[in-house]
């Protein structure tokens, strides 16, 4: 019997469309050399241009729409015109919190044949797993605008962390850490942050003791943006707060070979909502539409999507295929010096599977 798994497809805005199809041509491929699953894929229209035309950036029901689905495949979302606080909190962070995934996993790995900006690098060196809370933290979206416009104006952003919300995103990296094999560093702020960050790092170490065999770090995240540089072999898997992660994770793709590879999943580990999947760029308004954005990130997303659908075989094949079109360094974007366009990047992808 062939299972179908069902896929929602917010492509969205700029370069979402065109990666994004790449993706879905492979993940198509997979599943024909399998043979027992296949995809069905539902597009929905939402993103800037729709909110153009509604005022809203996704249909109103549309979390609702979105609940029947196996996992949502996302492209970026956020164009010129709408304001970027609006695009993002009103599709992409709402998706996020409405189904709980507050597991961000975004990869630092150097794969054959990417290039790393560092000088005297060994390829194993950068291999690092970022696990992001996802849900609250400094995007949690509390706070106030009082006065505005006036003399005595004043704005409020809270970062919220909740002792529910602190303990499972740390549990979830001690978890992943401990079937890896491999270290945990906490990345957190606690000498400026002296509530939100003297919190965490006493979460850390609670849960840490439920984990005597994990090794673990704990280092401040300015030295933390530092290190990631200077010696980026200390980081294995790596847990951090919301705003903490959105900014080291752009380092990671710095190092990791650019923003065109970077992926990220967006977990809700309980499985009682969809997780969503989505590389970790946007929506580029400057290469829109001239078909030249890099497709790797988007389908580097999708085998995380199929590694939590089960078939990590897959998930692996997929990189490897990445890998091995890194190698051969005919077939990439100009963002990687190459002169291909997006989809015969996605067709080489296709053929090397
Ligand atoms: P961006 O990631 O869209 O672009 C930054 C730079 O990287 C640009 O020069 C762009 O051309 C390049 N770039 C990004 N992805 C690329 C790819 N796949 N291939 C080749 N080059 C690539 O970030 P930016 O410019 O800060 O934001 C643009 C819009 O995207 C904004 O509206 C922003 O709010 C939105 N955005 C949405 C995200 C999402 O939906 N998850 C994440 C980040 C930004
Ligand atoms: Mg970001």
């Amino acid at each position: 019997m062939t299972t179908t798994y069902k896929i929602a497809v917010i492509a969205g805005d700029g370069i979402g469309p065109e990666v994004i199809d790449q993706g879905i041509k492979v993940l198509h491929k997979v599943a024909e050399l399998d043979g027992s699953f296949q995809f069905d894929f539902t597009h929905f229209p939402w993103g800037c241009e729709y909110y153009a035309e509604t005022g809203h950036m996704m249909a109103e029901d549309g979390i609702e729409q979105l609940k029947q689905f196996d996992a949502i495949y996302l492209g970026a979302v956020g164009f010129p015109g709408v304001p970027d606080h609006i695009s993002l909190w009103d599709l992409l962070l709402i998706i996020r919190k409405s189904f709980d995934q507050y597991v961000n996993i975004r990869p630092v790995k150097l794969l054959k044949g990417a290039h790393c900006p560092l000088a005297n690098v060994n390829r194993e060196d950068v291999d690092m797993l970022f696990i992001r809370e996802n849900t609250e933290g400094e995007y949690s979206g509390a706070g106030d605008w009082l006065y505005k416009g006036q003399e005595n104006e004043v704005v409020l952003q809270n970062a919220v962390f909740s002792r529910k919300g602190t303990e499972r995103i740390i549990r979830y990296a001690f978890e992943t850490a401990k079937k890896q094999g491999r270290s945990l560093t906490s990345i957190s702020k606690a000498n400026a942050l002296n509530y939100s960050m003297v919190f965490w790092d006493q979460v850390f170490e609670e849960v840490s003791a439920e984990y005597p065999e994990v090794e673990t770090a704990s280092y401040l995240v300015d030295a933390a943006a530092m290190l990631m540089i200077t010696d980026p072999k200390r980081f294995e898997v790596v847990v951090t707060s919301n705003l903490f992660g959105d900014i080291l994770t752009d380092i990671g793709a710095a190092l990791a070979g650019g923003i065109g590879l970077a992926a990220g999943a967006n977990v809700n580990p309980e499985r009682e909502f969809p997780s969503m999947f989505e590389p970790v760029h946007g929506s580029a308004p400057d290469i829109a539409g001239k078909g030249i954005g890099n497709p790797l990130a988007s389908v580097w997303s999708a085998s995380q999507m199929l590694d939590y659908l089960g078939h990590d075989n897959y998930g692996k094949l997929v990189i490897d295929a990445i890998e091995d079109l890194l190698m051969e360094n005919t077939t990439l974007t100009p963002d990687m010096k190459g002169t291909a366009s997006t989809s015969e990047v996605g067709d080489r992808l296709v053929r090397i599977i």
